[in-house]
């Protein structure tokens, strides 16, 4: 497993990524309508393209596949952040947050903060992440539990 930078070409498969994530793995803590909101059919790619390559976005690539990104702003914020279905809790998420942390020490970044799904939530809290709020988000007309979380690094 290698933490690359990601690259135009990984467009599709990050995209199908997300949606069989969303659909198959947060489906337990979230119902279908909500699944549905956050990952529609109807992806654009060329929106998805210009967000993956205006954000730092690495991704983790095993011997082709990628196995999960995640996405660093300068100002520490952590946007998208997802791993392969069928590479939940192997690690590979934790590569991806131990890579962005460094990336974020080497910006100067002395806080890094995200808002977790109620699936991810568990993962940041194993990190040191720390809630600053519950907090309900609308999106595509669903309303949506998440959480305000922060680490100081
Ligand atoms: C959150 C996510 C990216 C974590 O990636 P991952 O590769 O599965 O996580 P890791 O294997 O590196 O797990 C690291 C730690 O988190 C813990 N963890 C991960 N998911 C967990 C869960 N659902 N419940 C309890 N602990 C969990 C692991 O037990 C491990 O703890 P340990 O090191 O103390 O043993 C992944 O679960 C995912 O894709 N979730 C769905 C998408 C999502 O909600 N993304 C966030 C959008 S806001």
């Amino acid at each position: 497993m290698k933490i690359r930078k990601y690259e135009i070409a990984d467009t599709e498969q990050i995209v199908q990524l997300f949606y069989d994530t969303v659909h198959q793995v947060n489906i337990r803590d979230y119902t279908k309508a909500q699944v549905d909101a956050w990952a529609p059919t109807d992806i654009n790619i060329e929106i998805w393209m210009k967000s993956l390559s205006s954000k730092l976005t690495f991704v983790a690539e095993d011997d082709g596949i990628i196995a999960g990104f995640g996405q660093l702003e300068t100002n520490g914020h952590i946007d998208c952040f997802y791993c392969h279905k069928d590479f939940q809790i192997k690690g590979v998420g934790t590569q991806i947050l131990e890579h962005i942390e460094s990336k974020a020490k080497d910006l100067g970044i002395n806080k890094i903060f995200t808002e977790a799904s109620i699936t991810a939530k568990p993962f940041f809290e194993s990190h040191k992440f720390i809630v600053i709020k519950k907090q309900e988000v609308e999106r595509r007309g669903q309303k949506f539990i998440n959480f305000a979380m922060e680490k100081n690094i």
